[in-house]
């Protein structure tokens, strides 16, 4: 099975992701992930990424389309993917097309999480994540036991640069356009699936089963 998932900054794609990919069984491809995990390792890609990350500016086109480019070709990509946070502009949508043809698969959905702006911008603030495996926590909708602790590996939890309060009203600004941009594209195309993202963490992931299991 090959997924999008889409929704502006907090809506929750990684959270959802994360439980998608165990149920499936297929490769969780997040962008904003792999630009972490280069910086994390001070590669050129990773900072070069910095420079737009912290401001909640796009990383151009050019350079997030090569890295998914490369990604899509590996191997475990045959039996499916979840994209997450991947097309955000109509030139990225337009290449993954490209590179799906190319390989000869076909998309089966583009899912998008629709949240309103107050509750996204609560679910920014209070998130923490775990410096070391990269696991996410809200300190008041899903707080770690150990206040600061990572559950999974006794990590610190850190708050992420880009959700600094003035970080995070720039980042929804740069992507409420181009997220609705997004959504015309899909729809036109008839992928388009508005699931939504509001309610507890297991109401919205069993809403999303339902669509991909078509109930
Ligand atoms: P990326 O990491 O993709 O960030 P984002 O799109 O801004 O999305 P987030 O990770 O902030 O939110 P999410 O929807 O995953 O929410 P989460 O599940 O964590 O990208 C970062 C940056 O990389 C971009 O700004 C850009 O610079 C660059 N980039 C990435 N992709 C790019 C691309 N394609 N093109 C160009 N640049 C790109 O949830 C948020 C919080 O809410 C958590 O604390 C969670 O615990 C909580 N929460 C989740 N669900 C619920 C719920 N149901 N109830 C209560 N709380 C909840
Ligand atoms: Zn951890």
């Amino acid at each position: 099975m090959y997924y999008i998932l889409i929704g502006l900054p907090g809506a929750g794609k990684g959270t959802q992701a994360a439980n998608l990919v165990e149920k499936y069984q297929i490769p969780h491809i997040s962008t904003g992930d792999m630009f972490r995990a280069a910086l994390k390792n001070k590669t050129p890609l990773g900072l070069e990424a910095k420079k737009y990350m912290d401001r909640g500016e796009l990383v151009p086109d050019e350079v997030t389309i090569g890295i998914v480019r490369e990604r899509l070709q590996e191997d475990d990509c045959k039996k499916g993917f979840l994209l997450d946070g991947f097309p955000r502009t109509i030139p990225q949508a337009e290449a993954l097309d490209e590179i799906l043809d190319s390989l000869g698969l076909t998309l089966d959905g583009v899912i998008s999480i629709e949240v309103p702006e107050e509750e996204l911008i609560k679910r920014l603030t209070g998130r923490r994540v775990c410096k070391n495996c990269g696991a996410t926590f809200h300190v008041l909708y899903n707080p770690p036991e150990k206040e600061g602790v990572c559950d999974n590996c006794g990590g610190e939890l850190i708050q992420r640069e880009d959700d600094k309060e003035e970080t995070i009203k720039n980042r929804l600004d740069v992507n409420r356009e181009k997220t609705q941009v997004l959504k015309d594209y899909y729809s036109k195309a008839g992928l388009l699936k508005e699931v939504d993202g509001t309610g507890d963490f297991d109401e919205v992931f069993n809403r999303i089963c339902q669509v991909i299991e078509g109930k």
